[in-house]
C-alpha cells in the first residue's frame, strides 16, 4: 500500500461526479457539506477527465484540480460512453485501489451490479429470491423464450443489460408483435425475466452490511422509478430490510440501493442492485440526513481498512 495514503484519518476526499456543471448537482453538494461536517474537504473531479500517467517509474493518475494519491474516493457517477471509455474510468478507480485509495463503491462492486446478468447470477448463486432470467444473444432464443412465455399467458420484462432509472424497461404481453423490432429494444443482449405483478416496489440502502433505509416505491403504472415520478414512503418491514441484506452481502458491496418487489404469492424477490443509487426520493420521506449517513460509513469503512491492517 502507498505510503501517503492510508497512514492518517480521511481529510480529503475525491467525488467523481458527471455533473461537474453543477458542482456535482443535488447528491454532489450534499456529500460535500456531510463531508465537511466531519472534517473532510472534498474535490469533484470526473472520472472521463482523468489522466493515466505510465510514463515514469511508477504509475500515476492524475485527477484534475487534485495533487497525488487520494486518501478516498467516494463514486458518485460515471458519464455513459463506448465500451473502451468506460473501461478506461473504471480503470481509474481499479488502479486507484491499487494505489492505496478507498474507493466506496470500488470498480468491481460497480462491474458486479451495473451488469444486471452477473447480478442475476451472483443472487441466484447466493440463493437469494430473484425472478426467473434468461440472457442471451440469439434473438432466435429469445423468441423461443417469450413465445413459451406468452402461450401460459404470463409476461415478461426486457431491460437493457446496463440500464438505470426505468428506462428502456419494456413489458412484454401478447400485445407485442413478435419477431421483437430488436434494434429500438435491445443492444445486441436480451436480458428477459418474469414479470412479476406488484402496485409497488421497494428500495432499501445497505450500507456496511447493514440495511438503514427503505421506502416503498409506487409508481402511476407497473414501473415503479423515482425517476419516472413513483412516490415514495418511508418504510421498516423486516423482512424486505433482510432481503436486501443478503444481497448485498451476496454480492460484497460496500453500500448499495437494492430493488425488492413482492411476489403475489408473498415472496420478496431482488430485482437488482444499484451500486451507484441515488437518494433523493429517499431523503425526502427521511428525517435522517442520507448524505451524512454515507459519510459517517464512509469513515467507518476507512477507519477499518487503515487502521486494522
Ligand atoms: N421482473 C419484473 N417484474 C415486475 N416489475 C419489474 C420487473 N423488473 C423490473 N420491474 C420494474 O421496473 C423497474 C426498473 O427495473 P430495474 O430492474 O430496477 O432496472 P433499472 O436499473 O432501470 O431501475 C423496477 O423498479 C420495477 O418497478
Ligand atoms: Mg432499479
Amino acid at each position: 500500500m502507498d505510503s501517503n495514503t492510508h497512514q492518517t484519518p480521511l481529510q480529503q476526499v475525491v467525488i467523481f461526479t458527471d455533473e461537474l456543471a453543477t458542482q456535482g448537482g443535488w447528491h454532489g453538494e450534499q456529500l460535500k457539506l456531510a463531508f465537511a461536517a466531519c472534517g473532510v474537504s472534498s474535490t469533484f473531479a470526473s472520472l472521463k477527465d482523468c489522466l493515466l500517467d505510465f510514463s515514469e517509474l511508477k504509475p500515476v493518475i492524475r485527477i484534475p484540480q487534485y495533487e497525488g494519491v487520494p486518501q478516498a474516493a467516494f463514486v458518485r457517477g460515471i458519464a455513459g460512453g463506448s465500451m473502451q471509455q468506460i473501461t478506461t474510468r473504471l480503470n481509474v478507480l481499479h488502479l486507484l485501489k491499487r494505489l492505496g485509495t478507498f474507493v466506496y463503491n470500488d470498480a468491481h462492486a460497480i462491474e458486479r451490479t451495473v451488469d444486471k446478468a452477473m447480478t442475476s447470477f451472483l443472487l441466484l448463486q447466493a440463493g437469494i429470491p430473484t425472478p426467473p432470467t434468461w440472457v442471451c444473444e440469439s434473438r432466435q432464443h429469445a423468441h423461443q423464450i417469450i413465445q413459451q412465455h406468452l402461450n401460459h399467458h404470463q409476461q415478461m420484462v426486457i431491460k437493457p443489460l446496463f440500464g438505470s432509472q426505468g428506462q428502456g424497461v419494456r413489458l412484454l404481453n401478447s400485445s407485442i408483435p413478435l419477431p421483437l423490432p430488436m434494434d429500438s429494444f435491445v443492444d445486441g443482449v436480451f436480458y428477459l425475466q418474469a414479470f412479476v405483478e406488484a402496485t409497488h416496489d421497494y428500495r432499501v440502502f445497505v450500507m456496511s452490511r447493514e440495511a438503514k433505509l427503505a421506502m416503498r416505491r409506487t409508481g402511476d403504472n407497473w414501473l415503479h422509478n423515482v425517476a419516472l415520478g413513483a412516490k415514495c414512503e418511508r418504510i421498516v418491514d423486516h423482512d424486505v430490510l433482510d432481503i436486501a441484506t443478503q444481497a448485498a452481502i451476496a454480492l460484497d458491496m460496500a453500500y448499495c440501493g437494492v430493488d425488492v418487489i413482492r411476489h403475489k404469492t408473498g415472496e420478496l424477490q431482488v430485482l437488482e442492485i444499484n451500486s451507484i443509487p441515488a437518494w433523493r426520493g429517499l431523503q425526502s420521506v427521511c428525517d435522517v440526513n442520507v448524505a451524512e449517513l454515507l459519510v459517517k460509513d464512509v469513515l467507518h469503512q476507512f477507519n477499518r481498512t487503515t487502521f486494522s491492517a
